[in-house]
């Protein structure tokens, strides 16, 4: 762990509303990432932007009338509403058509251009005679050559994830109609000379993840392809040359640079020098598993063509696609969640606890299920860490008039406790650090079981000779439980927080400090429940607002 870090989360294209799906694989592990390295003292920045620039959102402002930039900046602020509903707590939140991005990606071409890793090529490019443009991306489907799945845009095939050189069967997006091919000159970063290069960056990069760098060396065994990196479109940055006037770039070339543009911005507004500050930390990508082409290849290419100005990523967590009721999201077809739905029904920590649970670090998909949502808040999130935590601190309220005492010699189940919050901070954090946020939350929940045993059998409430040690190991524990949980129920935890009598920020505290943080004399605050059940009925009519609506 340096003592410093960048942590990004793919950039939400401004294009329509965040949903559940996007929550789970990316910005919610980033978050619960970088709220556990500021606890550990690390100078962590979480920085992300809109991805305005792309046909689609061109495409879709034009069919609600307006121009391009009104409708980003309506998405722009937009999502970073509903993300901030959840908790997700950015240091920055930028755009790439930020003036800041377009310069940064106008001078990379620049650069990229002069060291050689750029050529001007004749294309071909389809051209629709009825709507009058040309048909790059998304403006024209057909069939991908790979894997032969239909209904694919040129860009990308959703179905295996692989860059087409040229879709089969094309046809307009907009009319239906077959294009007609036209003439034009286009912008071509050679990724090809870079095989080998990201191969020994896979190679001997420990931090990535073992099963995607399989993935992504058969890719680059099976050849890379130069990427077209120009659109002969009116929305985008401008290629800085002449004879490019009215062309500009493809999202795909400036997005993952408002990484760094948004980073270096953020950290300049703070007096940091931005670019030292990017090469002497961490970097970490969270993506989901469907632009893992674009991170392990594209971007780590063209940073290293850009020679040494600005440090390759340490980490790419890449998690997989989130399913609903075991099908997959759609939103034409109303098989969605919005996030800002969920969150009117729900407290944005039982979300955060459910997605995580159910979220290894790995590409495997996982799945929302209601049922198993309402389970697992029910039993796990209440039945045990709200459980425990209203017993042991309402039980010291009630019998100890909420003063701590003085916990006299320790017997054995004492001595086990003791050394139970002794561990919790290197168990749990040993696996935050490898990534592993879901085994993570699972070893504090089994704290919480085995404290609510512990409390089960001390019987305090008999006010035997054990009691008093009862209830400070018991508040000790749920002391270690708010500072442990803090990454994951940034609420919650505030609200134990409050509980045990404590001031300020449960943020404030130190990773370190899951230990005995309470000593004896020590006052608590008022307690109260602190969470409500998820009733069977409500499931039943969320349940029901699925799919499509008579
Ligand atoms: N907007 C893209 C998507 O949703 C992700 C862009 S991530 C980037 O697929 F950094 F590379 F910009
Ligand atoms: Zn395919």
């Amino acid at each position: 762990m340096r003592k410093k870090a960048i942590i990004t989360s793919a950039l939400p294209y401004a294009n329509g509303e965040i949903h559940l799906g996007h929550v789970a694989s990316t910005y919610l592990p980033a978050d619960v990432t970088t709220r556990f390295l500021k606890l550990n003292g690390v100078e962590a920045y979480y920085v992300c932007a809109s991805d305005d620039f792309g046909t689609p959102i061109l495409i879709q402002s034009e069919r609600e009338n307006k121009t391009p930039a009104e409708y980003v900046e309506y998405w722009n602020r937009r999502d970073y509403e509903d993300f901030e509903a959840l908790g997700i707590g950015f240091d920055y939140f930028y755009k790439t058509s930020s003036p800041e991005n377009k310069k940064f990606v106008q001078d990379v071409f620049s650069k990229l251009d002069a060291a050689g890793h750029i050529y001007k090529q004749e294309i071909i490019q389809f051209y629709c005679n009825n709507d009058k443009k040309f048909l790059p991306d998304r403006y024209v489907k057909g069939s991908c050559p790979y894997c032969m799945a239909q209904d694919q845009y040129s860009d990308l095939c959703e179905i295996c994830g692989r860059v087409p050189e040229e879709i089969t069967d094309p046809r307009c997006s907009l009319c239906g109609q077959a294009p007609t091919k036209e003439k034009t000159d286009h912008y071509f970063f050679r990724l090809k000379d870079f095989g080998e290069q990201l191969s020994e960056w896979l190679e001997k990069n420990d931090g990535l993840q073992r099963d995607v760098k399989k993935y992504v060396q058969n890719w680059i065994k099976e050849g890379l392809i130069d990427w077209d990196v120009t659109r002969d479109i009116s929305w985008g940055v401008p290629i800085p040359l002449e004879e490019a006037r009215g062309k500009v770039f493809y999202g795909w070339f400036d997005n993952h640079l408002a990484y760094i543009s948004t980073a270096v911005k953020f950290l300049e507004t703070k007096g940091i020098d931005g670019k030292e500050f990017w090469n002497s930390a961490d970097i970490y990508h969270f993506i989901g598993k469907d632009i893992a082409y674009h991170h392990y290849l594209f971007l780590p290419a063209m940073r290293m063509g850009l020679g040494k100005e600005y440090k390759l990523p340490d980490y790419i967590p890449t998690r997989g696609h989130l399913t609903l009721q075991a099908k997959k999201l759609s939103k034409s077809k109303n098989w969605y969640i919005g996030l800002k739905e969920f969150l009117e029904y729900y407290p944005a920590d039982y979300l955060r606890y459910y997605l995580v649970s159910i979220n290894p670090y790995s590409q495997d998909d996982l799945n929302f299920d209601w049922d198993d949502f309402a389970t697992r808040i029910n039993s796990e999130l209440i039945g045990n860490l709200g459980n425990f935590v209203n017993r042991a601190l309402g039980f010291t309220k009630k019998s100890f008039d909420g003063v701590i005492s003085d916990p006299g010699d320790p017997d054995k189940l004492d001595a086990e406790a003791e050394s139970r919050i002794k561990s919790l901070g290197s168990d749990a954090g040993a696996l935050l650090e490898q990534n592993h946020l879901d085994r993570a939350l699972k070893k504090i929940m089994e704290f919480s079981s085995y404290f609510n045993q512990y409390f089960q059998h001390k019987e305090p409430w008999k006010n035997g000779a054990g009691a008093a040690g009862c209830v400070y190991h018991s508040v000790n524990a749920v002391y270690c439980i708010a500072v442990a949980v803090s990454p994951f129920l940034p609420e919650a935890a505030q609200k134990i927080w409050g509980q045990l009598g404590l001031d300020g920020d449960v943020s404030g505290s130190s990773w370190d400090d899951i230990a005995y943080g309470i000593a004896s004399g020590h006052k608590l605050g008022e307690s109260s429940p602190l969470f409500a059940r998820v009733e069977g009925s409500d499931i039943a009519k969320y349940k029901r607002l699925l799919g499509p609506q008579k």
